[in-house]
């Protein structure tokens, strides 16, 4: 058999790729405090409370000797922003201070610089505190330093210390004398070798991680930690505002951070900014829109001023001369450059009409004031269905730049959706897939992935931007996977889907190129079958009654069931569809249980692991979902936004047609969706050109378990490159292992091209220029 072939027209340059390709920065998992921001003390303020985490408390972190010494002070504060310190009374006896940082103990390594610091206000007499830090065993890694507290105001004392031995268990220990009285506040270590050598700076090796990516661009600084708060910028658990980000750091107020623990908003957008700048990645903030869709909290429209100003003072710091207001609070901080702000997201995943009315807001101030600023509107955390849908028309009523699109799912689904942004239209908003992974980390998944990205580079025209989430995880404090790095205090080991995506960016190219592969096989067919099936019902965590339930499979007479009652996790199969097109129809009534949850009914039910559900009252009971379970893995495919209120019986009717399915509640129709059969490709390839090296790159990735050949272009491909991935489909990287997937760079010999089984390549040719 003749090895598949692929011609490539140089010729015919296509769709500009653009910034296509960046990475996503949310503080979850860790990510900031106790990750990138490498201030080693946790809780260094004594700002942690039961409002970041009901586990919290202001001396959280810190462990004490003569516990009785050490009480938390409110009346006398370094400053407003910054409201408990410790108040230190000792008597006879000296009393110690003492905190192990964020994960088992601090990293300090031998040679290396760390800046320790905190400010302190004697009440009584001048003293001398004694700072020296130990390992578990109670060894010497830095020799008590003294340190002489004396001005009778608040003032910061710092001195260097470099550790004679590398600890990975590290404490620190402050002794206080007997008889002193004083106010310690902001107690701080922090490694003098930072990013670029960045004051304030970040984590070198995991900054040194996101550079080597290459991204485009950054998003930050999230996702849902942007929009879950309250509205007063002032309340210790309020929506992000910039504002409170930037200055000196013992003025940015400690905030609830919603992924369950607190951000001292050390890493704050002047940082991120300057990162941005750092690792060549043009920088994409998030703002909230003055609206949390978690808890309903809406800024009323009259007042919304202030968040408008927040987005065009966002612009004016990242991009205004230093004689303009807040250009020149940039200035002074140390940037007199502008930044280079091009985008900027109005909103993260947003759902409601809370959201679409605000939105306009900020579109006309920002579009009147800012033309060239590029705007992101939201198409909230799923990939199709009623908010998605009014998410992109509000977006091309008002001419929002982008659209952001966000979604998780299994592999499967990324397969069966290789061809979603074919069918896009070639005018209006572009897609920023701001938050996207298949669901886990194995070898698999990321080969799955790369197919997808191809399918987002064939339509550059229409797909803008396009990142990975989420990209830290420090594995003491994992709250989300998949990830794309993981790191702890002293290692950090990048994901197998960081490989791909380290290799799409760095292969990206500035424009598609016109190219005809033949003689591959024709694409597999995995599963077309009709989503025919047992059906039952299913509680979830709530007590539910099922009544009036009728079903018609195909075209015999509609049969009635007995009513059910369910509680738990309660799970009762009713019967079976045969034909390819069935309805049922049921009353649901939520009696009890927990207050955001609903209950499901499951239907197409094959076999252990695949089946179709349909989720009444999903996600903190909000949606109304079609899911996919396939090989024990979930895709949500439609969403609508519906919850159910206890007590209260909804009609509830589905429609199958072969893969079509269709739902009403109380005969208003909901969710309808085509569940695309499962295809799979012999590979999945790409062309691009680089104007800049004048090289053109070949991607190639096949998903299957078959090596092949593909035949190339000689002429262009003589003297070229081949970087390739490989590995074993469940192969996934674990912190502090080494590589699970292989890496090839060899140079490009011959005409074919090997491509084997599960591997992601690039074929890259000399310069053309
Ligand atoms: O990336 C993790 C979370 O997923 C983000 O915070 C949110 O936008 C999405 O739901």
């Amino acid at each position: 058999m003749n090895n598949p072939k692929l011609k490539i027209d140089t010729s015919r340059h296509l769709a500009a790729l653009g910034d296509l390709y960046g990475i996503f920065f949310e503080d979850l998992n860790h990510a900031a405090d106790g990750g990138l921001y490498p201030e080693m003390i946790q809780n260094r303020s004594f700002e942690f409370c039961e409002v970041d985490n009901a586990t919290y408390n202001a001396t959280f972190g810190w462990s004490f000797e003569n516990s009785q010494a050490f009480h938390i002070g409110e009346d006398d504060p370094l400053n407003t922003k910054n409201r408990h310190y410790l108040d230190v009374k000792t008597n006879e006896d000296a009393a110690v201070l003492m905190n192990a940082g964020f994960n088992d103990g601090l990293f300090l390594e031998k040679g290396k610089q760390y800046r320790f610091s905190l400010f302190a206000k004697p009440l009584d007499n001048h003293l001398k505190l004694k700072v020296a830090i130990l390992n578990s065993k109670n060894k010497q890694i830095v020799a008590p330093q003294e340190i002489l507290i004396e001005s009778k105001q608040w003032l910061k004392y710092t001195f260097s210390m470099e550790p004679t031995s590398t600890t990975d268990d590290g404490m620190i220990k402050i002794e206080f004398p007997p008889h002193c009285h004083v106010l310690v506040d902001m107690v701080s270590l922090f490694p003098v070798e930072t990013f670029k050598q960045r004051a304030n700076g970040v984590r070198k090796d995991l900054a040194e991680a996101l550079k080597a990516l290459h991204p485009k661009f950054m998003r930050f600084p999230g996702g849902c930690l942007v929009h879950d708060g309250t509205l007063n910028i002032d309340a210790r658990d309020s929506l992000y505002r910039w504002k409170n980000t930037i200055g000196p750091v013992e003025q940015r107020p400690a905030r609830r951070n919603n992924w369950g623990y607190n951000q001292t908003l050390g890493l704050g957008f002047y940082e991120y900014f300057q990162l941005c700048e750092d690792i060549g990645a043009k920088p994409l903030p998030v703002m909230a829109a003055g609206y949390d869709p978690h808890h309903q909290r809406k800024a009323p429209l009259d007042h919304l001023d202030e968040w408008v100003d927040d987005a065009l003072d966002l612009i004016e710091f990242a991009n205004g001369a230093p004689t303009t207001k807040w250009g020149k609070v940039r200035a002074d901080l140390g940037h007199p450059k502008p930044f280079h702000l091009e985008y900027l997201a109005i909103g993260n995943e947003e759902v409601g009409e809370g959201f679409r009315e605000r939105y306009p807001y900020f579109h006309k101030a920002i579009r009147a004031k800012y033309p060239s600023i590029k705007l992101i509107n939201s198409s909230g955390p799923f990939a199709g269905g009623g908010e998605f849908e009014l998410g992109w028309e509000s977006a091309k009523k008002y001419g929002s730049d982008l659209v952001d699109e966000h979604y998780y799912e299994a592999p499967n689904w990324f397969l069966a959706n290789q061809h979603r942004y074919d069918a896009y239209p070639k005018k209006g908003p572009q897609v920023f897939l701001g938050e996207y992974a298949s669901k886990d980390n194995k070898w698999y998944n990321a080969v799955v992935e790369a197919s997808y990205m191809l399918g987002l580079e064939r339509n550059a025209d229409k797909v803008g931007l396009a990142c990975y989430a989420p990209l830290f995880c420090n594995i003491k404090y994992a709250n989300w996977k998949p990830d794309l790095i993981f790191f702890d205090e002293k290692q950090v080991t990048p994901s197998v889907n960081y490989y791909v995506q380290k290799l799409f960016m760095h292969y990206q190219g500035t424009e598609n190129v016109d190219y005809k592969l033949t003689g591959t096989p024709e694409a597999k067919m995995i599963d077309d079958k009709p989503l025919n099936g047992q059906f039952g019902f299913e509680a979830d965590q709530a007590d539910i009654a099922v009544t009036n339930i009728v079903y018609q499979d195909g075209n015999q007479q509609p049969q009635r069931l007995t009513d059910q009652h369910l509680t738990g996790r309660k799970r009762i199969a009713l019967n079976k569809m045969v034909s390819q097109s069935y309805t049922i129809s049921f009353d649901l009534t939520k009696t009890g249980g927990r207050p955001d949850k609903g209950g499901h009914l499951f239907f197409g039910h094959q076999s252990e692991g695949n089946e179709m559900m349909w989720i009444l009252g999903g996600w903190a009971n909000a949606d109304s979902i079609i899911k996919q379970v396939y090989k024990g893995k979930d895709s949500d495919w439609n969403q609508f936004n519906w919850h159910v209120e206890q007590n209260q019986t909804y009609h509830c009717q589905i429609e199958v047609n072969n893969r079509h399915i269709k739902v009403w509640i109380d005969n208003v129709p909901m969710n309808e969706v085509e569940i695309t059969p499962l295809m799979v490709q012999s590979i999945y390839t790409n062309v691009t050109y680089d104007k800049k090296s004048g090289r053109y790159f070949l991607k190639v990735v096949n998903v299957g378990d078959h090596d092949f050949k593909l035949e190339v272009d000689h002429d262009l491909f003589a003297g070229g490159l081949i970087d390739r991935l490989q590995g074993d489909p469940k192969a996934e990287n674990h912190l502090g292992e080494s590589n699970q997937i292989k890496q090839v760079r060899q140079p490009f010999r011959g005409t074919a091209l090997t491509v084997p089984a599960y591997s992601v390549s690039v074929l890259s040719s000399q310069s053309f220029k």
